[in-house]
């Protein structure tokens, strides 16, 4: 946690989801009640299919919706993709970009991601911007390089805490069920933080920090008491309310 900076945890359900998954939206909807929306915003990403329908049912509650990503113009002619106006238009208000498996599996570059990121703004979404290294360039202790690269190439000027968030989220701890050590996470998430506020200065101090990566309710208190790490992005365990909502409540208490 860091003083000051409202913790998010957004659940990501990747290509899963179909309508029959709705009663799980329902039903963390019911969980993000009043005095826990307050500790900490509550965010799921379900696929672009259901993202109207989800903010439909989220409406008035204290979950809020985002998508997982966008194209960077606002419409024409590109054939299955969604922009970021036809997010926000489905009253979604988050959207991710820059998720390692857009970068692997769509060969997304930072530049990709900035003009997506600028995109976000456009259409008046916050931006989740993720960034992380492989395991090949974790061993290789080059973690602080990538990172730092994947910073300054996709995070576009007049990035604020307003506008966009940042996730890390190691490549090599996504569905692994491995976590980087907490010396790890603390030592990566102060050099994030020392970078945001070299670039931002005020707003970087304030930019939220989650961390990604085989979180689950068994190791999100230890995962986010970690200072600034504010929140998570959560895979596999966001697509049961129960498993979202256990991590939620870590901040109940704090
Ligand atoms: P898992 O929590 O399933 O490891 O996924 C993390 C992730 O990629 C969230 O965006």
């Amino acid at each position: 946690m860091t003083p000051d900076i409202k913790p998010l945890v957004a659940g990501n359900w990747k290509m899963n989801g179909q309508r029959d998954q709705l009663d799980q939206l329902a039903l963390m909807s019911k969980g993000a009640d009043a005095e826990l929306s307050q500790k900490l915003d509550i965010v799921v990403c379900p696929p672009a299919t259901l993202l109207y329908v989800a903010t439909a049912l989220a409406e008035d509650t204290g979950l809020k919706v985002g998508a997982q990503d966008c194209h960077a113009n606002a419409s024409g002619a590109h054939t299955g993709d969604v922009s970021a106006e036809m997010i926000a238009d489905c009253l979604a208000e988050y959207c991710i970009v820059g998720h390692s498996e857009r970068r692997t599996d769509h060969e997304e570059s930072n530049a990709d991601i900035l003009a997506k990121t600028q995109a976000c703004w456009r259409a008046g979404l916050k931006a989740i911007v993720c960034i992380g290294e492989t395991e090949a360039e974790y061993d290789a202790g080059q973690a602080e390089t990538v990172l730092s690269s994947q910073l300054a190439g996709s995070l576009p000027e007049g990035a604020t805490d307003q506008n966009t968030i940042v996730a890390y989220e190691p490549v090599w701890a996504i569905g692994t069920g491995k976590t980087p050590s907490p010396e790890d996470i603390k030592a990566i998430h102060e050099f994030l933080r020392n970078e945001l506020i070299e670039r931002l200065h005020g707003p970087g101090e304030r930019m939220k920090i989650l961390y990604g990566g085989s979180v689950k309710p068994s190791n999100a208190a230890e995962i986010l008491m970690i200072e600034n790490v504010d929140g998570a992005l959560v895979g596999g365990a966001s697509l049961k309310a129960e498993d979202l909502l256990s991590i939620c409540e870590v901040y109940r208490k704090v």
